[in-house]
């Protein structure tokens, strides 16, 4: 996840390749609760792995149900048929909505002495239209805090089911999906009638919890939206093997990517064209526009069509939340494209009408709003302008203007508060640069070289998070050069220099975080002393080794920028960096850091001999024919020998910031 004050995607050429979606939240839980009621065993593939779906698994454990995980496959072994608990539980339900309505309707109907509670956010969720309904069927409930809201205690209850169960419908769609799953419970002989009260708002999901309860063996009767049967004899039954869908939703915006982008197509994994999800129907409306697309069983792919895409006219009721998509298509249409019946986008997570129209402005885009509509005129090319979009604490909106950055202009786009996609979509940006590519000229690089010692690797990998780039730490690299070659059984000089590049050119090494891996071992504590220094400045000296390393320093450059450190960078591996900063440090400086840095490691160092020869290897390092240590000619010069970390890393982040203006 990108948890950076903002994220800037380069300006994107194309995009190929296959993205799997995580499962969808609303899917996941319904399908462990309804595996829960069942008799036998139901297992449940590509279960969403989140807070709310932890808190569900944790629940069925304690009422005894079976539950085993594996990766994303989860076996529930349900309780159907078996005897319910009779001892009192409490459950812990954290903040997970989707756990603590079903759960609470599903417990009250069948009984038993059971506390609900939440941390404080959770007590202040209101509940109280569900345990009114709960109530009215005869079940008993007590609020243990505020009237209407969790805590919960729930006792044996005394069901009447001979007339039809009220639920306020205009609240939450939830109250009637909890009770639609919850009373086929107490459905054996006879049918039970729920009555929504007021508009029913959120009818995709209550799809979503039919079509789920018709795969369990339940099949309600639905009179328009304001009645719902359970017949008489309802049964859950396992369906034995289940897979969560994807979130649609999130499908939205890589089948738009596959619309916008040149490239061999996209294909999603994990939702195809007969989801159970409304907003499914977003494939409809790409199409539309141009978008070219075939679907499996669970699985879509795209392609571009008609190019530029085609400007479109559309009622967006019945995909309020996928539309927002279609509105950064229509900045790459042929004419302009209008949404209608949209006022919902005012209520959500920002008023998204606002929202789009503000940012799509500030791309260049003409834009017109009313109260349920906007039309946003296409962006041609040169029209394009670089943009900072906020995105209003609304994930949706962060994901939508990524798309931008397919601009014919090739501006990039700054998408601020990038992380806000975790609320649906936490690896987002990383799908989207997996599959999305651009030249490499558009990726931008920041390279930190300078003397051995200076902070170059800490400056760089602080401003590498400040970004969200990628790190190169090519010290590394010929540190693990020179430990292969050892362990090869090769001395570190000339007479070995062909095999050592050998080595070095397809070099098995992998960093996860701080540490480097060697053939999958974990050789970071060996390379990172001071021997495993000298034995990198042996190797570093040899040409071929140095030439055997340039593709695999390169192979870094990757989506969406990285910060590259070591004392070639700027002159050598990537002379066209817009930002190059060449570290310095005095010697008496660097001997005391290195010193610090050796004994928190736990190896022993002594200042006066590190200060010596940290100032003989300087010698050494400026002298030296292969490589010799040098500033690039436009780097920009940084003392740090009295700043600070931080004070060094917002150096950087200034000059950074002064090369990329956004608007
Ligand atoms: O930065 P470091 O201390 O991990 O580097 C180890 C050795 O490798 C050091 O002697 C400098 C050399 N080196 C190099 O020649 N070129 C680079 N790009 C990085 C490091």
């Amino acid at each position: 996840m990108f948890s950076t004050a903002f994220l800037d995607i380069p300006a994107l050429q194309g995009a190929s390749g296959t993205v799997t979606l995580p499962g969808s939240k609303s899917i996941s839980n319904r399908v462990l609760l309804l595996s829960a009621l069942c008799q036998g065993t139901t297992v449940v593939h590509d279960l969403l792995d989140s807070d709310d779906t932890r808190v569900m698994l944790a629940a069925l454990r304690q009422l005894g149900c079976g539950v085993e995980v594996q990766g994303t496959t989860v076996t529930i072994t349900g309780l159907g048929g078996r005897t319910w608990p009779t001892e009192a539980i409490e459950f812990f339900m954290g903040n997970a909505g989707t756990a603590m309505r079903p759960l609470t309707a599903a417990l009250a109907v069948q009984g038993g002495d059971f506390t609900l509670k939440g941390v404080p956010r959770m007590h202040e969720r209101p509940i109280g239209d569900l345990v009114d309904a709960l109530r009215e069927l005869g079940c008993a409930i007590d609020y243990l805090g505020n009237e209407g809201y969790p805590p919960l205690r729930i006792r044996q209850p005394a069901l009447q089911l001979d007339k039809p169960i009220p639920v306020r419908g205009d609240v939450s769609s939830q109250f009637l999906t909890a009770l639609l799953m919850a009373l086929p419970l107490a459905a054996q002989d006879r049918a039970i009638t729920i009555e929504v009260v007021g508009e029913l708002i959120s009818k995709p999901y209550i799809e979503i919890t039919l079509n789920l309860l018709a795969r369990y063996g339940i099949a309600v009767e639905r009179q328009g939206w304001e009645r719902f049967v359970i017949p008489a004899g309802s049964r859950y039954q396992s369906p034995g093997t289940i897979h969560v869908e994807a979130d649609a939703s999130s499908a939205s915006y890589f089948i738009a990517l596959g619309a916008i982008a040149k490239g061999d197509g996209i294909r999603i994994q994990g939702v195809g064209a007969d989801s159970i999800q409304g907003d499914i129907r977003f494939m409809d409306a790409a199409a539309q526009m141009g978008a070219h697309i075939t679907s499996g069983p669970n699985w879509l792919e795209i392609q571009r069509g008609a190019w530029p895409l085609k400007g479109i006219t559309l009622d967006c009721n019945h995909i309020p939340d996928a539309a927002m998509t279609l509105a950064v298509m229509a900045l790459y249409a042929d004419g302009p494209t209008t949404l209608r019946n949209i006022a919902s986008w005012r209520v959500k997570e920002t008023d998204r009408i606002v929202a789009m129209a503000t940012e799509s402005r500030k791309l260049g885009a003409t834009v017109e709003e009313g109260p349920d509509w906007i039309t946003i005129h296409p962006l041609p090319a040169g029209k394009w302008q670089r943009a900072s979009v906020h995105t209003y604490d609304d994930h949706r909106v962060a994901m939508c203007f990524s798309l931008a950055a397919f601009n014919a202009d090739q501006v990039p786009v700054r998408i601020e508060d990038p992380k806000c996609v975790a609320k649906t979509f936490p690896d987002y940006f990383e799908a989207l640069f997996s599959v999305a590519h651009t030249a490499a000229s558009n990726i931008p690089v920041i390279c930190i070289d300078g003397p051995t010692a200076s902070g170059k690797g800490t400056l760089a990998s602080r401003v590498a998070a400040a970004l969200g780039y990628h790190y190169l730490d090519s010290g590394a690299l010929y540190r693990v050069t020179a430990h292969a070659a050892l362990q090869a059984g090769l001395t570190l000089e000339a007479i070995d220099e062909a095999k050592i590049a050998d080595l070095a050119r397809s070099l098995p090494v992998h960093f996860e975080g701080e540490q480097v891996l060697l053939n999958n071992v974990d050789v970071t504590d060996a390379i990172r002393s001071e021997q495993g220094g000298m034995n990198a400045s042996k190797v570093s000296v040899l040409p071929a080794v140095r030439e055997a390393l340039v593709q695999l320093q390169h192979s870094f450059q990757r989506l969406p920028g990285l910060l590259a450190d070591g004392r070639d960078m700027g002159t050598v591996i990537f002379p066209e960096a817009p930002l190059k900063v060449f570290l310095t440090a005095s010697a008496t400086q660097r001997a005391e850091r290195r010193h610090k840095q050796l004994i928190s490691k736990g190896f022993s160092a002594n200042i006066d001999a590190l200060r010596a020869d940290l100032e003989a290897r300087d010698a050494r390092d400026m002298s030296r024919s292969v490589a010799p240590l040098k500033p690039a000619q436009d780097a920009l010069q940084l003392d740090n020998s009295s700043l600070t970390i931080e004070a060094s890393v917002e150096q950087v982040m200034v000059w950074w910031q002064s090369r990329q203006v956004f608007g």
